[in-house]
């Protein structure tokens, strides 16, 4: 029998365990929570968290944990060693700890692993990777509409957003239909990709890749799915919103708003790292020149993927990021963040 020996992490579908298992070796346990009410994707991604971590590509292999057991009974779940002697990059970002030279060495192998090891290994049509996009942008709208304070948001023709205006969900939706955006979209390859390329996935040092594959099960898609996640959080903009740091919902006038207090102590840290010019640079020497179009999409998926996985000043926040996002997806000319 193996003994729990802490918690490392209670999600929303799963939690992840520190165990000591058979000659005292310390494992990684993640499983899925027995629960009534799983999410919507609950077991299915621990499915393909453990498939995804079967099937490695041999040029990535070398930045992933070995896979040291997996079962699927009762419970879905898998164990990898524990790597007591690296942190997550979060932790230690928040912590103050990475100085430029290993900023730049983060980045170094973050390339490797990502660019050179996953994006490199196998391409596949596009059009699953943008269909799933475009059902899942879908089904949110239908999510959120139903809920009073954001019917407004999805069904409005156009509101103001920060003192721009901004077309409601909707509108953008079927304005980048009509753009030929997404037909452009689908005819871009998919490669392996790790799904969920946050700081809090990357233990260090050296880099270790841990909890592949998105939140929604996605494997395959397009290469700047991991650059926008990532990008994401190591600007700590989406630190910002999970901590609800941000200011987000209607003001008295009927407009929105949607600020990060990039001044804000708690922010701090993240502005005095750079994990995100360096990659982005390697990003683009293999991937070619990055579509704004695509990018702002991308991000706006995730923000409205999430929308309908949480509460309160989160989801507010997320919702009327996702509505921001699909304005800029569809704008004739927008702006790439830099
Ligand atoms: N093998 C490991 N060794 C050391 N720390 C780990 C390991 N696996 C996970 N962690 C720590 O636990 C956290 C949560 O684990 P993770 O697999 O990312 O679960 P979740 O899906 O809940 O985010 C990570 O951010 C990291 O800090
Ligand atoms: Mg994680």
């Amino acid at each position: 029998m193996s003994e729990v020996v802490r918690t490392l992490k209670d999600g929303y579908w799963d939690h992840t365990t520190v165990i000591r298992a058979s000659k005292g070796t310390l494992r990684v346990r993640k499983e899925s929570r027995d629960t009534e009410t799983p999410g919507p994707w609950a077991h299915e991604a621990l499915r393909n968290e453990i498939s995804y971590l079967e099937n490695l590509p041999t040029p990535a292999a070398n930045f992933f944990p070995p896979l040291l057991s997996s079962w699927e009974e009762d419970t879905i779940g898998y164990e990898i060693p524990y790597y007591q002697d690296r942190s997550d990059l979060a932790r230690l970002v928040l912590d103050g700890i990475p100085g430029p030279a290993d900023c730049e060495e983060i980045q170094n192998q973050l390339a490797d692993a990502v660019l050179g090891g996953l994006h490199s290994a196998e391409q596949v049509g596009g059009a699953p990777f943008c269909a799933h996009l475009e059902a899942i942008l879908s089904e949110s709208l239908e999510t959120l509409s139903a809920v009073e304070v954001f019917e407004p948001i999805v069904n409005g023709t156009r509101l103001h957003l920060n003192g721009h205006p901004v077309p409601g969900l909707r509108a953008s939706l079927a304005r980048l239909r009509a753009s030929g955006i997404l037909k452009h979209l689908a005819r871009e390859p998919s490669v392996r990709l790790h799904g969920d390329l946050i700081l809090e996935n990357m233990l260090w040092s050296p880099l270790l890749l841990i909890d592949p594959v998105s939140v929604a099960g996605l494997t395959m898609g397009h290469p700047l799915f991991d650059l926008v996640k990532h990008e994401s959080y190591a600007r700590g903009e989406l630190y910002a919103i999970r901590e609800e740091l941000v200011t987000a919902g209607r003001l008295p006038d009927g407009s929105y708003t949607l600020e990060i207090p990039w001044g804000a102590e708690a922010l701090q840290p993240f502005d005095r790292i750079d994990l995100t010019v360096g990659f982005r640079k390697e990003f683009i020497r293999q991937h070619g020149e990055i579509n704004p179009h695509f990018y702002h999409l991308i991000d706006a998926y995730f923000s409205l993927v999430m929308a309908r996985n949480t509460t309160g000043l989160h989801q507010f926040a997320r919702v009327l990021k996702g509505c921001q996002g699909l304005a800029r997806a569809g704008d004739p000319d927008p702006v790439l963040p830099s």
